[in-house]
């Protein structure tokens, strides 16, 4: 088999680099014949008035032609005399930077594509950047439309330095500069005539022998994706090699247990094998039973770090803004746990490089940032292995890919700190008091009555010498957490503080009533893991908008109508509806002691 290279293609829209990768393929006769006709046919509509467009080769779809752009990610596969090729081609500009990720994520090489005419852009910058973010770690600069420059070699020398500066800024270390021009043909497949001045490789050649893979990737890795046990008598664990290379007999070592097998038998899809290598989907039998599911990794040879906590490098994909307190699922390789991106350290300045202190994250930006998860992982520092390094963050409600990122270090605070074991138990406490500790969390617009009820029910529950505390929102803003405001990363911590405080309480044996807006169903998902599913009852106090703003007890909905009040729920800053409450309340149809007698009688169940 010969050598694979995995390569994408970047750059901006005019810089030519559907022509490059057009021009490389008809050069090197890597064309079919009617490739070729259509081709010819094509251009007598094409943008190149009659002389072969060789970008119509790539720009696949009809609405680029029209636009002239390349949208969606295009994977070409060819091949030479000396090694084969798939190029990612992925469009330039800002607004398709997932696309370009997603096409990094799987390249070895980038070959970025810089319009000698106009030199290093933005662009150039932003590309080089987020290629090295996604892992890739050799570069080609194609200083492209050397025609447009009389092929002159000073100017040559010019943009080299600006790209060597670039560089390193970048840390890119391996990195190759060739002047070429994709209409002309020049020093694409053939060394041109109009560049004598240059001494190097062509691109293709250049392609065809670098070398990617000088950095190898440390011992076995086999990140478990399923356990396959058709009968009794077998049971493998299927995976793709991420790297290095196994053999029957074998010792392995099993992540996160840490326990110890020998390599009984391989597979390399049905075919049984003594050895598998780095690539390979495989299925691998031990000597001995191991408890082992997806999201285990076999390991030989290969340091992995386990914990729930490291920082991070993000380019961050999402239309909604990222703040510090959100909640998403983290994938990586076979395992997906919930996450919390805690803390927001910089972003990057795409342009300079340098680091800006951030509260919230735009899209396309990239971010360093602290990612806690709700247990412990295996996982690496991307440089190290990258398929165990790098990862992706999905929105919990919309499902779609909101960053992905790269492990930079592992943090060891929450490791260094082990839980006491207290003598009087909560259990205990509970005894005491002679009830059931519980959390009444009410939710729902403000002037919706989540006060009103949450007070009345207390009383309620008091005289029937029930032991309780009430935790209402406006109060606690006036004390514990009068450093925080309404914005969406000041709410979720607000929600958070008093999930943790009504777990205490109710750890005390009390039980805790909450009235706050809790507006996003992430944060009141998160206090029903915090306080626990069996001792947390969810009231919605569902009372419509236009209810509350006709009641406007505290004249708040005036203010914000008037934009006195910047991001007041239900005006300015959304409420999500809860999906699954125990209860819902509307105070607009019932008088507040209809409502309070309701809700004892449906809290009855709960309190037993
Ligand atoms: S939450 O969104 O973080 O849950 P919380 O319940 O603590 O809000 O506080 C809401 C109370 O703060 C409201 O009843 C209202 O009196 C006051 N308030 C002041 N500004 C705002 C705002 N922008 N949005 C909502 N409530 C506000």
């Amino acid at each position: 088999m010969k050598e694979l290279l995995k390569f994408i293609t970047c750059g901006s829209v005019d810089d030519g680099k559907s022509t490059l990768i057009g021009r490389m393929l008809y050069d090197a006769k890597l064309l079919f014949a009617d490739q070729k006709q259509a081709l010819v046919l094509d251009s007598k509509i094409g943008s190149r008035g009659g002389e072969i467009d060789y970008s119509l080769l790539l720009d696949g779809l009809a609405a680029e032609r029209e636009q002239g752009i390349t949208i969606d990610v295009a994977y070409r596969y060819f091949t030479t005399k000396r090694r084969s090729f798939i190029v990612a081609d992925t469009p330039g500009h800002e607004e398709y930077t997932r696309n370009m990720a997603v096409g990094a994520s799987f390249a070895d090489l980038a070959v970025i594509l810089v319009d000698s005419s106009k030199g290093i852009q933005i662009q150039t910058r932003r590309h080089a950047r987020i290629c090295s973010l996604m892992g890739i770690r050799h570069f080609v600069f194609a200083l492209n439309k050397m025609d447009l420059i009389d092929y002159d070699a000073d100017r040559f020398g010019e943009l080299k330095r600006h790209i060597d500066i670039l560089t390193a800024e970048t840390g890119l270390r391996n990195y190759k500069v060739i002047p070429v021009s994709a209409t002309e043909g020049d020093n694409i497949t053939t060394e041109s005539k109009k560049l004598p001045w240059y001494h190097g490789e062509t691109l293709l050649e250049w392609l065809e022998q670098v070398d990617v893979h000088m950095e190898e990737e440390e011992g076995f890795v086999l990140p478990v994706q399923r356990v396959c046990r058709p009968d009794s008598r077998f049971r493998g664990f299927a995976g793709q090699v991420e790297s290095g290379s196994i053999k029957t007999g074998d010792e392995i070592t099993v992540l996160p247990g840490e326990e110890r097998a020998r390599v009984s038998r391989l597979f390399w899809t049905d075919e049984e094998r003594s050895e598998v290598s780095e690539g390979m989907p495989v299925t691998v039998c031990l000597d001995r039973e191991i408890d082992i599911s997806r999201g285990s990794v076999l390991v030989s040879g290969a340091e992995m770090l386990t914990g729930n906590l490291f920082s991070a490098m993000m380019l961050w994909m999402d239309d909604n803004r990222l703040v510090e307190g959100k909640r998403f699922l983290l994938k990586l390789s076979t395992q997906k746990v919930p996450a919390t991106v805690m803390k927001i350290e910089y972003k990057i300045d795409v342009n300079t490089g340098d680091r800006v202190p951030a509260r919230e994250i735009r899209k396309n930006e990239i971010v360093r940032c602290e990612i806690s998860l709700t247990s412990p992982i295996v996982f690496d520092r991307f440089e190290n292995h990258r398929s165990m390094g790098g990862f992706i963050l999905i929105d919990r409600v919309t499902n779609t890919t909101s960053a992905c990122g790269t492990v930079s270090r592992k943090l060891g605070r929450s490791e260094n700190i082990i839980r006491q074991d207290l003598d009087v138990t909560r259990e205990m406490r509970a005894a005491s008091l002679d009830q059931k500790p519980l959390t009444i969390w009410f939710t729902g617009l403000s002037g919706a009555g989540k006060s009103t009820l949450a007070n009345a029910v207390e009383k309620q529950l008091a005289a029937r010498g029930m032991h309780t505390m009430l935790l209402d929102g406006d109060n606690i803003r006036l004390g514990i957490n009068n450093n925080l405001g309404f914005t969406e990363a000041d709410r979720i911590e607000n929600i958070r503080r008093v999930g943790e405080v009504a777990k205490l309480m109710n750890d005390a044996g009390l039980i805790t009533l909450t009235a706050l807006i809790s507006p996003y169903r992430s944060d009141r998902r998160r206090v029903r893991e915090i306080v626990g599913d069996g001792s947390f009852v969810e009231v919605y106090v569902s009372t419509p908008l236009e209810e509350c703003e006709k009641r406007d007890a505290k004249g708040l909905y005036r203010k914000a109508r008037k934009g006195e009040i910047s991001e007041f729920t239900g005006i300015g800053s959304p409420y999500e509806v809860p999906e699954n409450p125990e209860i819902t309340i509307d105070t607009s149809t019932c008088s507040i002691d209809e409502a309070t007698d309701i809700l004892m009688r449906e809290l009855e169940q709960f309190l037993r």
